[in-house]
């Protein structure tokens, strides 16, 4: 029955627009659309049908898709029919990706095509670049204040640019993953700018209020995103006289997405973006996406049906289009944003998996891996074609987001727990090597994140200080660790750059006003690629990092069992210091790997028991297949050493380095 009238809707809709889709080919159009225009109708009535012009709103957005189709370029829409033919092509082990900063890493776009000779050298086939569109002069949150979603920053390029840029990428196998900002924009964009002039077609783009009546119920259930610098989720406007919701920085106006119009305009520079030529689209901060009096306004229900609105438009344009969803919240909430069907992911196929990455961060300053086998058991398993994005590092700070449950099963107090690991991470701790910052303290909650560089949060800059080679090592060591566990936990390991060459903090961002308030920049480098060439010196630490992650990657690149389909078991190996988890191949034809890992100071004897019981070690000898040593159990027992790991295996598969 509701099948028929969206069908009937749908024809009425392209009847109206007929005329005016002068196109070349839509059949695939039209197929994709009658396959999704169902829920995307579902989807839309249930968030705008109670306004009049629901319908008007409705067909405004298909003819947005139907240009979008038709500005679709003949190779981009090659490229969507062999991913839709080899629908789980993105589980695959052959995936590394790198984030970056194009100033940082190359001054701008056309330097950054120069340059990825070198992300290939390093194994990197998938590069994320942070935004680089244009911002307010001044302070812009790292590029997440957008003040035109369609005008490349002209001190970094031009849109042309970025077309020759994608296409390099194309050309060399490289994925494209680009930034859109869906949950707010910056005071400067037009719609702020228009909105604050009075126009009421664009007020109704935010959250405006005249007084604080609304504002102050809004802000007795809302956190706050950055206490020290952004205090309170809404910022007083001088023109207009209005308190704007800005719950990011005070120049982040949020988007209202109870107009429909700023749903189709997003939708629109989603399409925009995949047209020239981004594979993936990051949506920033989608946890954030739909506000309600009296509740965090995070992890609303609504902002996941958006999400699926924006997936099924995606589906009917750019079917090739993979989303990765932005959440830094809960283990329990994360695995949400796939959506909630049984298989196939609906909302964002990819995640950042930030409990992972907290949970490894814990095991370095703990010395041992009792959280982190504890909490990384509170992560629902994943839907079938879903991944995650593993990661140590990116551009923004380390939240301590685990379970308190958790922290508390294995023996700790939460807040003491947490103080511990703040104190750890700025070197306050006794016999702490790190030297990271604060970001976001909250004086009120005594809540605080991380900011810092992973070779200085690992030890590095202390050891360099001091000159110590023994403590240098180990912050080597721990380097390598943490990357080996993102390259075999399954799902796609994300690099940051500049740590695959060990790079330290930069303190500069404290001279620079723009930058002063937020710690974040302590790990935002500008790499000296004269520095980077003494990765072929032998023996400097640039040499030691780059060349081992180098041979990791590759090696990851080859092992079946390194892909992502729910693979993965968490082995309890009875020793606090010792992390492990079996690897077993998606078609059970090849021999299952076990990662284990030492996060301890001490190297630890691996108790071998219960993985001889699942067939581990039947042949009495097993490879390392990172290192290619073989291990012979007949005559010494396996020993890890402190901050080390094995990616072992009974046979050496072929075609492994
Ligand atoms: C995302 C970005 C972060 C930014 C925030 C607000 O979380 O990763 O850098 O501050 O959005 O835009
Ligand atoms: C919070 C937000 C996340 C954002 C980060 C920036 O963790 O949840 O979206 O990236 O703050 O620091």
């Amino acid at each position: 029955m509701y099948e028929q009238i969206s069908h009937a809707i749908l024809n009425d809709i392209l009847d109206e627009l007929g005329p005016d889709l002068n196109q070349r080919d839509l059949r695939h159009f039209y197929v994709r659309l009658g396959a999704n225009f169902y829920a995307i109708h579902s989807l839309f009535t249930h968030l705008y049908g109670d306004r009049d012009d629901v319908y008007e709103q409705l067909k405004a957005l298909i003819e947005r898709l139907a240009r979008a189709h038709g500005d679709r370029p003949d190779e981009l829409r090659r490229v969507d029919m062999v991913r839709e033919e080899n629908h789980t092509w993105f589980l695959s082990q052959e995936l590394v990706a790198m984030a970056l900063y194009c100033e940082g890493f190359a001054g701008d776009l056309p330097g950054l095509e120069e340059r990825l000779g070198y992300l290939s050298e390093l194994g990197v086939n998938m590069v994320h670049v942070l935004p680089f569109l244009v911002g307010p002069e001044g302070a812009r949150d790292g590029g997440y204040a957008v003040s035109d979603f369609r005008r490349v920053d002209p001190r970094v390029g031009t849109t042309e640019d970025l077309r020759r840029l994608s296409e390099s990428m194309r050309e060399r196998g490289m994925l494209l993953v680009l930034d859109v900002v869906v949950n707010h924009t910056s005071d400067e964009h037009e719609w702020a700018r228009r909105a604050r002039a009075g126009e009421t077609e664009f007020q109704d783009f935010y959250f405006l209020f005249d007084d604080r009546e609304v504002p102050d119920l809004y802000e007795r259930s809302m956190p706050e995103v950055f206490p020290e610098t952004a205090p309170g989720n809404f910022t007083f406007d001088e023109a207009s006289g209005k308190w704007a919701m800005t719950v990011f920085n005070n120049y982040q106006w949020d988007l209202n997405y109870t107009n429909p119009r700023v749903l189709i305009e997003m939708v629109d520079v989603i399409l925009h973006w995949a047209n020239h030529g981004a594979d993936i689209i990051r949506l920033d901060a989608v946890a954030f996406l739909w506000k309600q009096i009296g509740t965090t306004c995070q992890n609303l229900r609504e902002a996941h049906l958006i999400l699926q609105l924006m997936k099924d438009c995606c589906q009917v344009v750019a079917p090739g289009l993979l989303f990765i969803a932005e959440a830094i919240v809960a283990p329990v909430e994360i695995t949400r944003y796939f959506g909630e069907d049984a298989v196939i992911a609906k909302e964002c196929e990819i995640a950042y998996n930030a409990t992972f990455m907290a949970l490894l961060w814990d095991g370095i300053a703990t010395g041992n891996a009792r959280l982190l086998s504890r909490g990384i058991q509170s992560l629902p398993n994943k839907l079938d074609r879903a991944t995650w994005l593993n990661y140590v590092r990116c551009h923004d700070d380390i939240g301590l987001g685990f379970d308190d449950a958790d922290i508390v099963a294995v023996g700790y107090d939460p807040d003491a727990h947490r103080r511990f690991l703040l104190d750890w991470f700025t070197g306050r701790f006794d016999g702490s090597t790190a030297r990271g910052e604060l970001f976001a303290a909250n004086e009120r909650t005594g809540d605080a994140r991380i900011s810092g560089s992973l070779a200085s949060l690992a030890g590095l800059e202390s050891a360099l200080e001091t000159g110590d080679d023994e403590a240098i090592d180990l912050a080597v060591d721990r380097i390598l660790l943490l990357h080996a566990m993102i390259l075999s936990y399954g799902g796609i390991p994300m690099l940051y750059y500049g740590d695959e060459v060990a790079t330290l903090n930069d303190r500069s961002y404290r001279d620079d006003p723009a930058k002063a308030g937020d710690s974040r920049w302590l790990h935002r480098p500008v790499i000296d690629w004269q520095r980077m060439d003494r990765r072929h010196e032998r023996g400097t630490i640039e040499q030691r990092v780059f060349a081992s992650l180098q041979r990791m990657i590759a090696i990851r690149k080859t092992i079946p069992a390194f892909a992502d389909f729910n693979n993965r078991e968490l082995i309890d190996v009875a020793h606090p210091s010792l992390f492990a988890i079996l690897r077993t191949p998606p078609d059970l034809s090849g021999e299952p790997v076990l990662v284990v890992a030492n996060f301890g100071l001490e190297p630890v004897v691996f108790d071998t028991a219960e993985v001889g019981r699942r067939g581990l070690f039947r042949y009495g000898s097993v490879v390392d297949l990172h290192s290619g040593d073989v291990l012979d159990l007949e005559r010494e027992p396996i020993i890890v050493p402190r901050c080390g790991f094995f990616w072992l295996t009974n046979r050496r598969p072929t075609g492994a380095l």
